[in-house]
């Protein structure tokens, strides 16, 4: 395999930290990547040489400023195969993303007696808005369920859909449990009833080829701060067809074509969903980091992270009494367990203590819980930069913990 570890591990500084005096391991990438210097350098060099508003003046830095911040827009739109930069809109994350289409989708098309179908292995950031909006227009939320191995049920969708559905919203990858969810398969399903499908692409777009015009997707959405990116950036694509039909998110600059006090008409997509002066150094530092990983090669950082995941697997089950949840063929670089008799808190703490950052506790993913009757669990995620010398420290520490129990 093509990769340079040891290239690419050089642009991260932070992993060469060391904390409580252990060699600093983070496997939370799932949670939110490390910065590559390419990024923080693109921020520092905006503010030093080029910082102005966008859109809006008539001078040298706000004309530069707006060129990149445009030209991070195309880049946007070739790395996920859009047909237009018409389709992809700068919003604060994949939270937001998703809120603005439960928001303006379902103000114009849902109404009451109406249903949602979402994935029973959602993050939060895929449920509650949804339950917001239906609340809102007297819908109804269904369940698609997975089953014990983290497999969705994809079979039973086409008894779940019926002229009531107006929308599908899952997931391309599961935060917990790794799963690389058949999303052309279901759009397929969906689209045969003429039902549209928002993909969260939060955990995939790091990790996984997207091409949102091969799988026919509506709506696809993912954050920068998981794809080594800046936090406080996201994008949603959707497609003009509907884009152009939903109302308004947010009022306020940009968004507009004229104002007066007798009315307001709307600007062209898609900066008729972008009110505000949006994250300028964010969005333009977003373009180094999708260079990083075009120039690293998507299909390399897609095999190096597999491998690193079955290394992983493997010598996790060597463990007894540990529990790995999510066991789908098809999984990205995530790993939650249990293992029995001790509490995943009490695990991350004294982990921690030894130098690897996890994540522990609910993960944002309280249905996926409580499919397995849990109140939490321990979950590794990795990312471009982790190595298999990492697993084993991280894996001798486990054993360690383990002991103390
Ligand atoms: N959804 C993010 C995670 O899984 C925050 O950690």
């Amino acid at each position: 395999m093509n990769y340079d570890i040891d290239k690419i591990r050089s642009y991260f500084p932070v992993l060469k930290k060391e904390v409580y005096n252990k060699p600093f391991i983070y496997f939370d990438s799932a949670a939110s990547s490390q910065k590559p210097v390419q990024v923080l350098m693109k921020e520092e060099e905006l503010h030093n040489e080029y910082y102005g508003n966008i859109h809006r003046g008539a001078h040298y830095m706000a004309d530069k400023a707006t060129n990149d911040f445009e030209g991070v827009r195309e880049k946007i739109k070739t790395f996920i195969n859009a047909t237009s930069t018409k389709e992809i809109v700068f919003t604060k994350g994949t939270t937001e993303s998703i809120n603005l289409v439960a928001s303006s989708f379902c103000e114009r098309f849902v109404a009451e007696g109406d249903e949602i179908i979402v994935s029973e292995m959602e993050h939060h950031a895929n449920i509650v808005p949804w339950q917001l909006a239906a609340e809102r227009k007297g819908a109804r939320i269904v369940k698609l369920p997975f089953n014990d191995s983290g497999i969705l049920e994809i079979e039973r969708l086409i008894e779940l859909i019926s002229d009531k559905t107006k929308l599908i919203s899952v997931a391309h990858v599961s935060n917990v449990l790794g799963t690389i969810n058949p999303v052309k398969e279901i759009i397929n399903i969906a689209h045969h009833s003429d039902v549209p499908v928002l993909v969260d692409g939060a955990q995939a777009a790091p990790h996984v080829k997207i091409d949102v015009q091969d799988l026919d997707a509506d709506f696809y959405v993912f954050s920068a701060h998981k794809m080594y990116g800046p936090n406080g950036v996201g994008i949603l694509f959707g497609k003009e067809k509907w884009l152009n039909e939903m109302p308004p998110y947010q009022g306020g600059g940009e968004m507009i074509s004229e104002v007066s006090f007798e009315g307001t008409t709307f600007n062209d997509l898609p900066y008729k969903f972008e009110a505000g002066t949006p994250h300028i150094t964010g969005v333009i530092a977003f373009g180094a980091a999708i260079d990083l990983i075009n120039e690293t090669g998507l299909e390399n950082l897609t095999a190096w992270e597999h491998s690193l995941l079955e290394y992983a697997t493997a010598k996790l089950k060597e463990i007894e009494g540990l529990r790995i949840y999510g066991e789908a063929t098809q999984k990205s670089g995530v790993i939650s367990f249990n293992i029995e008799g001790v509490h995943s808190y009490d695990l991350a703490m004294l982990l921690d203590k030894m130098g690897v950052a996890l994540r522990s506790g609910h993960l944002c993913a309280d249905t996926v819980m409580a499919h397995y009757n849990i109140p939490g669990c321990i979950r590794i995620s990795f990312g471009m930069y982790n190595t298999k010398a990492e697993i084993d420290a991280f894996w001798e520490a486990l054993n360690k913990v383990r002991m103390m129990f």
